[in-house]
């Protein structure tokens, strides 16, 4: 008897201490399974007497019930806990505020918004876009553009050179996307009318300058173009970019190597606080370089002088950035700063069309 006393105990305790359900059918299976230590009990009825029988049998079977009670009252518990514990872990709160998609929260940069809006703009003036190399030869960053080799103009551009490869070449940064005027004109024969955006380089840092910034560069070369029809084009341009009826523009004679004659071009503005407004006020800013393409450039392009002439112009992508949108550092446009993008920064299924607006 005693021996049905030490396996309850034995029994009922490894039921208490089960910790899940899993662990309590390996209790259950060791009382009650085919080799199990209750089972084995019941088996003993057989070899008894049946006086021997009499008081056994309840006893084992009286044991074989308490266990079965056991272990089921012991499963109610263990379900339940279960049950309270996922509850827990899967419990929602309703009074949160809905997660934003990643297409809601993500921004584009104003350099690639600005880009979309020049491209919008210029293909519907019938330009189409080049592009080229950042890793140029000295040939087509200056060379084929007509700086003389020695020239001071060169050492004007600040320009990142590489170390001499193995021909003692000396490949660099380019300076500014006029080399892909060189490029277009090798792969294209006229009428050129192309716009191309893209990145430059020059060692200089400050409040408007960052060692790599973004230029667009126009060509356009047909038989008969003239200055007019650039001035046009220019004009067409910034009314569209700036989104104004009017802009009044202003033509100062300088000096660029690739045009001749080279002009630099201001429009009339206004400024308040960091906004500039156009076509009104007393105040001039200078936006862009243009010529007419020199004929040693469309020689270096393989382009007839005598037959054909061009025009051209390049501006700073980042420097009409700040004027239209109003950001006074050009610094920040690099810093990645994710609190600048979420301010400056535009929705990205707002893509600018002339016909829907361009900056939404
Ligand atoms: N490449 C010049 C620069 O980086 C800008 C420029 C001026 C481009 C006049 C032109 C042009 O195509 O005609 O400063």
């Amino acid at each position: 008897m005693s021996d049905i006393d030490t396996i309850e105990r034995t029994i009922l305790a490894a039921v208490g201490s089960a910790g899940d359900e899993a662990a309590l059918e390996t209790v259950r299976v060791s009382a009650l399974g085919k080799k199990g230590s209750v089972s084995e009990l019941l088996k003993t009825l057989g070899t008894m007497t049946p006086a021997e029988r009499q008081t056994a049998g309840p006893a084992i079977n009286g044991l074989k019930d308490r266990v079965n009670e056991a272990l089921a009252a012991r499963k109610a518990i263990l379900r339940d806990e279960a049950l309270t514990k996922r509850l827990a872990a899967e419990a929602v709160d309703v009074t949160l505020p809905v997660r934003r998609a990643p297409l809601e929260t993500g921004r584009i940069h104003p350099v690639s918004q600005v880009i979309d809006e020049i491209t919008a703009i210029c293909s519907d003036l019938g330009f189409a876009i080049a592009e080229g190399p950042d890793i140029e030869t000295d040939f087509y960053n200056f060379t084929a553009l007509n700086f003389p080799v020695g020239h001071p103009a060169r050492e004007m551009h600040d320009t990142f050179f590489f170390r001499p490869n193995a021909e003692g070449e000396r490949l660099l940064l380019r300076t500014h996307t006029s080399p892909v005027q060189i490029r277009t004109m090798e792969k294209q024969k006229p009428p050129i009318r192309v716009v191309i955006p893209g990145r430059t380089y020059r060692q200089d840092s400050d409040q408007t300058h960052t060692p790599m910034f973004h230029q667009l560069e126009g060509l356009v070369i047909e038989e008969d173009t003239n200055i007019g029809h650039l001035k046009w084009v220019l004009q067409e341009f910034c009314k569209a970019f700036f989104e104004v009826d009017r802009v009044e523009m202003r033509f100062r004679p300088s000096f660029f190597p690739f045009t001749e004659p080279s002009m630099e071009v201001d429009i009339r503005c206004r400024r308040v606080g960091n906004e500039v407004r156009f076509g009104e006020g007393d105040d001039w800013l200078e936006i862009l370089g243009c010529g007419m393409v020199h004929p040693n450039v469309l020689r270096h392009g393989g382009i007839d002088p005598d037959r054909y002439q061009g025009f051209a112009w390049g501006m700073g992508i980042d420097r009409i950035a700040m004027l239209k949108y109003g950001m006074p550092d050009l610094r920040a446009f690099f810093d990645a700063d994710v609190r600048w993008l979420r301010h400056y920064g535009f929705r990205p299924l707002d893509l600018p069309t002339l016909a829907g607006g361009l900056s939404g």
